[in-house]
């Protein structure tokens, strides 16, 4: 089967990184999304929660999975033994740190390839970072993500 593995972050999964999954369900036969635990960042939610969240929205979709892994990307995708690594791209900004990645990435694992969607524009100019800060000010967020997660951000932030 056609198999990608979709890694990220996800703190949290919002409709962008949704979109990106939907149109990649033409591509493949199955998606695995990837939560990475040793991303660099501090999350906001625990691997767990962030898990947990993914699997809420993408509960009946027997096309997409949902993973934590820890370590070297290109050495999980090996593990599960896949040949695609799928990212989304959203602006210009994106593109220097991608490049940078998929190289390293190659040079790690050249049997693995990295491919590119570019985001649509409905949500070019959102990140989790962005929908992260207008909630925790009380800004109204419903038309960037998911409702379950939208919920858990309500929760997080006491609201
Ligand atoms: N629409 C809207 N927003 C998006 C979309 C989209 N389609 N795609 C990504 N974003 C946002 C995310 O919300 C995120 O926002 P944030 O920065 O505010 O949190 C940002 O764009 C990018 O995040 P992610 O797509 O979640 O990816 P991230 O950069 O967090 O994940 C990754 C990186 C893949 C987990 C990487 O760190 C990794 O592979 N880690 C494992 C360890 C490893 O192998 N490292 C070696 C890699 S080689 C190297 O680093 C040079």
């Amino acid at each position: 089967i056609r198999l990608a593995i979709y890694p990220g972050t996800f703190d949290p999964l919002t409709n962008g990184h949704i979109s990106i999954i939907h149109r990649a369900k033409h591509l493949f036969d199955k998606i695995i999304i990837a939560v990475a635990q040793d991303s660099g960042k501090k999350p906001l939610f625990s691997i767990e929660e962030r898990v947990s969240m993914i699997n809420t929205t993408f509960f009946s979709d027997h096309m997409v999975d949902v993973e934590n892994f820890s370590g070297l990307l290109v050495d999980y995708v090996e593990k599960k033994n896949a040949k695609t690594i799928l990212r989304g791209l959203r602006a210009v900004s994106d593109f220097e740190y991608e490049f940078q990645t998929s190289l390293m990435n190659r040079k790690l694992c050249p049997e693995i390839e990295t491919i590119f969607l570019i985001s649509d524009y409905k949500w070019l100019y959102i990140s989790s970072t962005v929908v992260k800060t207008v909630a925790s000010l009380g800004g109204d967020v419903t038309d960037f993500v998911p409702e379950n997660v939208l919920i858990c951000l309500k929760t997080k932030y006491c609201q």
